[in-house]
């Protein structure tokens, strides 16, 4: 019995060793046009950002231990690697008209509660956003988006 424990134990551990070749790649690319440097939020606003939003929307991403560790890794990498498709801070728009656009959403999701993601949030307690701190950010990114349109406008 104890040496059918010992080998059972012995498998499990091999098994877990072959599990960690099949963790997904974890990048971060060069930043192309940085939201923050682009739009130029107040500092507060930015904060607020880097803490709830940049893991996932941007090439900045601060990796996790579980990140690099199966089978958690999958899902860290699949929602970061998804959340940059939607949404890229680190690539953002040149143009003011698609700017604003990228800014509604943001208002929209920070708005309904949708981002940050309640999973994160539950592991990173730093990026809870306070009322005040949504509000600042709702506030800022009206303003930014009108002030991104008007621009686009007078071109
Ligand atoms: C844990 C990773 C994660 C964090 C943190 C996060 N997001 Fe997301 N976000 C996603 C993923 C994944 C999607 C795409 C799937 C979905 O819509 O749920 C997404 C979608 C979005 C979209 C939708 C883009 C579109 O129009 O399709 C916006 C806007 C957005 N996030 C903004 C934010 C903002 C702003 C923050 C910070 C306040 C934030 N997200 C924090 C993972 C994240």
């Amino acid at each position: 019995m104890k040496i059918k424990l010992k080998w059972a134990a012995v498998v499990l551990v091999m098994l877990f060793a072959l599990l960690q070749l099949t963790s997904p790649q974890r990048t971060n690319p060069a930043v192309k046009l940085d939201m923050i440097t682009a739009a130029n939020p107040p500092p507060a606003v930015a904060a607020s950002l880097r803490a709830a939003c940049y893991d996932c929307h941007s090439y900045e991403t601060k990796w996790p231990l579980y990140a690099r560790i199966a089978p958690s890794s999958w899902l860290v990498v699949s929602d970061v690697n998804e959340g940059r498709q939607h949404l890229d801070l680190s690539d953002w728009p040149d143009d003011p008209a698609r700017a604003a656009k990228k800014l509604d959403r943001i208002n929209e999701v920070v708005d309904y509660r949708e981002m940050p993601p309640k999973k994160y949030t539950l592991l990173h307690p730093e990026a809870r956003l306070s009322e005040e701190q949504r509000k600042q950010l709702l506030d800022w990114a009206d303003a930014a988006a009108a002030k991104f349109r008007s621009s686009s406008t007078n071109q």
